[in-house]
């Protein structure tokens, strides 16, 4: 469904046109600059550099307040105060002559099956630059219809083109809509340039499906308490799960980087004696944390933990005791013990 909302008490289009606008290397006037005409301002090979400068602007207050209200207003409407938003929206910028997004509905990419998707045009958008939708109805029949028949690729874009239609619609207007709808965009053999946000919502514990739980948040102040950097004691070990755990390089990766999206300072990065079966380093830094002055450990997975019941045990004692908090990356839960 389409639903229009006040476009003037938003100004989300003036602060993406201001940034653009910014990075021009030409003299135009502000209001002669129009982003349907990026595309004679910009050549394709620039879109990077645009989209880096649009998520920094995302990152900025100025921005987040527009943002946020857009979600309180679309929360108001539809969803619960609980109800968690796409913490940073998603930009795309199609140029004439830019390809296509193959049709697919966002279950695909790993989104939740009950999350709901906005999607909302900065510029007017009409015919081949805008977003082609199928029908909630439509969708659920030729998934169905192509996985039965093991269709390639581009049978199912085809398919998809021809039962779908282009939103034509203009900023102010978004449209709604959910994850197992299809939707795709094709070749912009328009004269115009396209640019529009999307982003998701989804009500209280839902599934989010691939997506990591900072992905959606449900208020940005509470988000800014929550991101003080806190220090963080990471954990490794593989020696008997070689077959479950990544080598101890990709556990490592993946944990700094889990540290850096969530505001974690890495004290230390511990391994496990090797040839010892109680696990010594893992009850020393959970008894030591107070001297080290962190809470945090952040394991790869559960699985890096002892196995035997008396061992697990002893850990969650200490960790009661000393108030730790467990990050486990790959099950993507935080243990608090407090
Ligand atoms: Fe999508």
């Amino acid at each position: 469904m389409i639903y229009s909302f006040k476009e003037k008490n938003l100004i989300i289009n003036e602060l993406v046109k201001r940034t653009l606008y910014d990075e021009l290397d030409k003299d135009v006037a502000y209001k002669n600059f129009n982003l349907n005409e990026l595309h004679n301002y910009f050549s394709p090979d620039k879109k990077p550099q645009l989209l880096n400068k649009l998520y920094a602007l995302f990152r900025e207050k100025k921005f987040q307040k527009e943002y946020d209200e857009l979600c309180n207003i679309l929360k108001l409407e539809f969803h619960t105060p609980d109800t968690r938003f796409q913490s940073i929206p998603s930009i795309r910028i199609q140029m004439p002559g830019d390809k296509s997004v193959d049709f697919h509905a966002d279950i695909f990419y790993g989104h939740g099956n009950n999350i709901v998707n906005y999607w909302m045009p900065i510029t007017k958008v009409h015919g081949n630059n805008s977003m082609f939708v199928l029908s909630e109805e439509d969708s659920s029949k030729l998934i169905k219809e192509t996985k039965k028949l093991k269709e390639s690729v581009i049978d199912f874009n085809k398919k998809c083109h021809m039962a779908s239609k282009p939103l034509e619609i203009n900023y102010g207007q978004i449209f709604k809509f959910n994850s197992r709808t299809l939707h795709g965009t094709v070749f912009n053999d328009t004269n115009d340039s396209r640019v529009s946000i999307d982003f998701r919502m989804v009500v209280d514990n839902d599934d989010v499906g691939l997506k990591d739980q900072s992905f959606f948040i449900t208020d940005r102040k509470n988000l800014t308490k929550e991101v003080t950097s806190k220090r963080a004691m990471l954990y490794f070990n593989r020696e008997n799960k070689e077959k479950i755990l990544p080598s101890q390089k990709y556990q490592q990766l993946i944990c700094l980087e889990y540290c850096q999206d969530n505001n974690l300072i890495p004290v230390r990065l511990e391994t496990e004696l090797s040839g010892f079966d109680y696990f010594p380093t893992l009850f020393h830094i959970s008894e030591n944390c107070k001297d080290e002055n962190f809470r945090d450990i952040v394991v790869f997975s559960k699985e890096n933990l002892p196995d035997s019941a008396e061992l697990k045990r002893r850990f969650n004692d200490i960790a009661k005791k000393n108030k730790l908090i467990i990050h486990y990356v790959f099950q993507d839960e935080i243990d608090e013990y407090c």
